[in-house]
């Protein structure tokens, strides 16, 4: 059904015959010529029917957008003025002989290139016309050129490609889990894979040396732009490997994939502690391309008339903190009133700022609804601390370190893009010594990366100071995202019991959920340890969109929802008794 793909045909094919199959993308009229942009996967080609063939003509009078069609016709030079230079088959049209309908199509809710008019709900509930943009279909194609990039790496680094189950126990990775009843063993459940990290520990274990997989992943989860209930790793594992070997082959697979297919080079990633990354970018995946840094001002607000500032400044959890935007000054109440308010979605209470006019005059060069509450020593000491200069504006956050380090770090991203302040496309950079552990509200602890992240120390000095301890854990970060993070994991069952017992899960417990990982470390488990990236997230950032949903065929909603099949949905009677399950019906309001 056809000799040539609409895309591809060029000035070179012109005087040939060919045969076209595709998709009506549109029919325009032009008083007695009718045009057709016929449109398959590799692009849109222009054909011309005129009334000279009074046969096809009437076929292409008759035929509407979205008709799947078959033509044959001749390629021949667009009249001069009427070639498109941002077509690639823009220098040639096809005159069309024989138009053939192979099947019609009922009126689209949405036109292709209109979709911007209907909403994402309309687009994802017929979700096979809206993958038909090619806007969306260069998205997928860009994603499986990228599977395939990295499985070649991988096959050439002797990584095996090992399939792990999806029906299986939990995998604790902070999310809830999605269930699954099980018919033959009444009453218990299966639960679908956060991701396959069990599973990839046990075939270092078996002697596999290197795993890769391209995992599906579930986790019941607050959705976000770069979140999906159901999303894809690339998950691998390595045994005899240390944390700088690792991050160096897998650094390797991230650049040698930018090399490939956008002949980007990203040059070597920089490493950051944690300590530093939360300290000066208040966010442990950090977006380089942003010069702005935080700095910690509270030893210079400990004495001050601000109760604002000197709480935070002598609470051992607080902080006092500055932003200084270089040239800021130029922000309107307006803004910063707006500002304000996005803080305020983070916890802070509010946004203090002094608007830098002349920093040699104290009294009168610095405008601020705070600076009356600064003797002149500390306004000194302040201008010297963030080195500012006329013209510039400092934002200062103050309250439990927490709640600074999460609204300046979001203030400094919304800043970033606000005022275009990228100094560069691509800032990779990898997050390192995080800590193992986190305090959670309840005064528990709970583990920052998962419960099989070794630490740094011994288990004597584990459990002597957990909360200060640090992990063999690593994060590679890509503009703001967390593209990926890995471990060197805990080989020894002793550690393993002790981290499980800091983190209060008891003997009973350890034995019923992760018996057979405490088994298998008994048995000569290897020095091991890998890393996962999110496939989405990394297809997202590569393709420039706003949200993995865009490079997902068929995403979930915020709600996660499918809107094409309506999933998840109800059950016959009969299925539920097979399983043994009673629902109880939500109370209605
Ligand atoms: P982690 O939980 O950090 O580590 O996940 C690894 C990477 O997966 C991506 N990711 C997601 N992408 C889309 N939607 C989600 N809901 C989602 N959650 C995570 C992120 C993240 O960096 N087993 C460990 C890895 C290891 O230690 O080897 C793990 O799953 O890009
Ligand atoms: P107030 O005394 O509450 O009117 O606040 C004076 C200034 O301090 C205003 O600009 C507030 O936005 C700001 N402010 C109040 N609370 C905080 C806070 N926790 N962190 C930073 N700035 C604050």
């Amino acid at each position: 059904m056809r000799s040539h793909y609409c895309g591809e045909l060029t000035a070179k094919n012109i005087s040939e015959e060919v045969t076209l199959s595709g998709w009506v993308h549109r029919r325009r009229d032009h008083g007695g010529v009718i045009f057709l942009d016929l449109r398959d996967r590799e692009g849109i080609t222009q054909v011309v029917f005129d009334p000279d063939r009074a046969e096809s003509f009437a076929i292409a009078d008759s035929v509407r957008s979205e008709f799947v069609v078959e033509m044959k016709g001749l390629v021949r030079a667009r009249p001069e003025g009427t070639v498109n230079p941002n077509m690639t088959t823009g220098e040639i049209e096809v005159l069309g002989h024989e138009l053939k309908i192979l099947n019609r199509a009922a009126t689209p809710p949405f036109q292709l290139d209109e979709h911007q008019a209907v909403g994402e709900d309309i687009r994802l509930k017929n979700r096979f016309l809206d993958l038909r943009r090619p806007e969306i279909q260069q998205k997928l194609r860009t994603r499986s050129k990228v599977t395939s990039i990295l499985r070649r790496y991988l096959d050439d680094n002797g990584f095996l490609d090992i399939e792990t189950p999806i029906l299986t126990r939990a995998t604790p990775e902070g999310a809830r889990d999605y269930l699954v009843p099980s018919r033959t063993h009444q009453g218990s459940f299966f639960a679908l894979p956060q991701s396959p990290q069990l599973f990839k520990q046990l075939l270092m274990v078996s002697g596999f040396d290197r795993y890769y997989q391209i995992a599906k992943c579930f986790r019941d989860e607050d959705l976000r732009a770069d979140r999906q209930p159901e999303f894809t790793q690339i998950d691998l594992e390595t045994s005899f490997l240390g944390q700088e070997e690792i991050m160096n082959l897998t650094e390797g697979m991230i650049t040698n994939l930018f090399k490939e297919l956008k002949d980007i080079d990203l040059g070597e990633f920089p490493r950051m502690p944690f300590s530093e990354a939360m300290e000066k970018y208040g966010s442990d995946k950090p977006d380089l391309r942003i010069p702005l840094v935080i700095q910690t001002v509270s030893d210079l607000m400990t004495d001050v008339d601000f109760k604002v500032f000197s709480g935070p400044a002598t609470d051992p959890n607080g902080r006092v903190a500055a932003l200084k935007v270089p040239g800021g000054n130029a922000l309107t109440r307006k803004q910063i009133d707006e500002y304000t308010k996005f803080v305020g979605i983070y916890g802070a209470k509010g946004l203090a700022y002094i608007k830098v006019n002349d920093k040699s005059d104290l009294e009168e060069g610095l405008q601020s609804p705070i600076v009356k509450f600064l003797p002149n020593d500390v306004r000194q000491a302040l201008l010297d601390r963030v080195e500012a200069q006329d013209g510039d504006l400092i934002f200062f956050g103050a309250d439990q370190a927490t709640v600074v380090n999460e609204a300046l770090g979001a203030l400094r991203c919304k800043l970033g893009a606000d005022l275009d302040l990228y100094t560069c496309e691509w800032a990779p950079l990898w997050v390192v010594d995080f800590p193992m552990f986190e305090q959670t509200s309840d005064g528990g602890i709970t583990a920052i990366h998962h419960p099989f992240t070794a630490p740094s120390c011994s288990p004597e000095d584990l459990k002597a100071s957990p909360l200060t301890a640090l992990s063999q854990a690593y994060d590679m970060v890509l503009n703001g995202t967390e593209l990926g993070g890995g471990s060197i994991r805990i080989h020894q069952s002793e550690m393993q019991e002790t981290v499980f017992e800091l983190l209060n899960i008891s003997k009973d417990e350890q034995e019923e959920k992760f018996g057979f990982l405490l088994d298998a470390l008994k048995f000569g488990a290897p020095p091991h340890g890998g890393l996962a990236f999110g496939l989405d997230r990394l297809v997202m950032l590569l393709t420039g969109s706003a949200s993995i949903r865009d490079v997902i065929a068929f995403p979930k909603t915020q709600s996660a929802t499918c809107l094409l099949t309506q999933a998840p949905g109800e059950v016959s009677e009969k299925q539920l008794k097979e399983l043994s399950i009673r629902v109880r019906k939500p109370v209605s309001e």
